[in-house]
């Protein structure tokens, strides 16, 4: 038994924001973004939206496009890092606009590489008929994180939401996935203010996104190599196998240094962090769902799927689409 994509979905906020947009709020060009980063655009939410209204816009299309209707659903896992509110979970918040009910519903962090997660447990659950048609989400809002005067942050992440629709089924669908994490990495990518410590922090001293760039390239380009690898070898494939490469949009450098260790062609590596920015665990189920709706993505191709993020976090699924 395998669980498949049965429908994909995304969805973005209203606000569409330029690198000349940010060169009116923070010290840094159009050319320094371009060229170091990829990123032409981002998406960031406006006055009147959530995370939780864009994890509903991207699901409502994954479950249209699935033809499935809220009576079926019987499982809803969303990654996040920018969850609505502490409790209800976003799985719950998300369940009770779609008019879902009595099933499990839970929402998982594992910052950038939270899909990766999601989808995993969710293959799990199908596969182990646990569950008979699942919705998996990645949704986030990192624009509530960063500290919009850092410009070493601020210009990388946007915000948005994917989603797919899993069901069982004979025919391959979730080939593998393969999850991993390293706490020892905590330093290099993080935000310290926490639930725990209680919100009495005032807008000066709340803390952001922090990061050391330099680190965080050089470790996700070898773990990215590294994953993709395991990847295909637990299942006796090469790279000429892959149909698409759908890696995590974090910086277009670390893509084509992820594409070329596995000597894979940029042609067939779907790319949108030029238009997205990183949307941490959005960023491969938006990418996946482009790749969907533009026709790229075809049924029966072979897509590995690749995230690497805060923790560190990272994990990889093999799939026949
Ligand atoms: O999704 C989770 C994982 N996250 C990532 O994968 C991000 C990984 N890291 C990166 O993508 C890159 O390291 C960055 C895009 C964050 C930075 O690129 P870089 O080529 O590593 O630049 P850098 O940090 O070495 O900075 C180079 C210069 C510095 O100036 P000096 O010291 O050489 O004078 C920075 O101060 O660029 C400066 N700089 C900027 N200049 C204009 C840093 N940010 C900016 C900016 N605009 N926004």
């Amino acid at each position: 038994m395998f669980s498949r994509i049965v429908g994909t979905g995304s969805h973005l906020p209203s606000r569409c924001v330029s690198n000349a947009d940010l060169e009116k709020m923070v010290d840094t060009s159009d050319e320094w973004i371009r060229t170091r980063t990829g990123i032409k655009t981002r998406y960031l939410l406006g006055d009147d939206e959530s995370n939780l209204d864009l994890a509903e816009g991207a699901v409502r299309n994954a479950m249209e496009m699935a033809g499935v209707g809220p009576d079926e659903v019987d499982l809803i896992i969303v990654g996040t890092t920018t969850p609505e509110q502490v409790f209800p979970n976003m799985g719950c918040l998300l369940q009770q606009r779609l008019d879902i009910h009595d099933c499990p519903a839970f929402s998982l962090e594992a910052a950038c590489t939270g899909f990766v997660y999601a989808l995993s447990v969710a293959d799990m659950f199908i596969k182990t008929g646990g569950a008979k048609c699942a919705v998996v989400v990645g949704s986030e809002t990192l624009s509530s994180i960063v500290d919009w005067t850092d410009r070493q942050t601020c210009v990388l992440f946007g915000d948005g939401a994917g989603a797919v629709v899993l069901k069982p089924s004979e025919e391959p669908g979730i080939l593998s996935t393969h999850l991993s994490a390293d706490g020892k990495y905590g330093d290099l990518l993080y935000v310290s203010s926490g639930v725990s410590k209680g919100f009495e922090g005032s807008e000066s001293n709340r803390d952001y996104v922090q990061m050391r760039g330099n680190d965080v390239f050089k470790v996700a380009v070898r773990t990215l190599g590294k994953i993709a690898q395991i990847a295909l070898d637990h299942n006796d494939m090469s790279t000429d196998e892959l149909t698409w490469l759908v890696p995590h949009q974090a910086n277009i450098r670390i893509i084509q240094a992820a594409a070329k260790k596995l000597s894979m062609p940029m042609e067939k590596v779907i790319q949108t962090v030029q238009d997205h920015g990183n949307t941490s665990a959005a960023s491969v189920p938006l990418a996946l769902d482009t790749g969907v709706r533009d026709g790229r993505i075809k049924r029966g191709d072979t897509l590995l799927l690749e995230a690497f993020g805060g923790g560190f976090t990272w994990g990889s699924a093999l799939i026949k689409y």
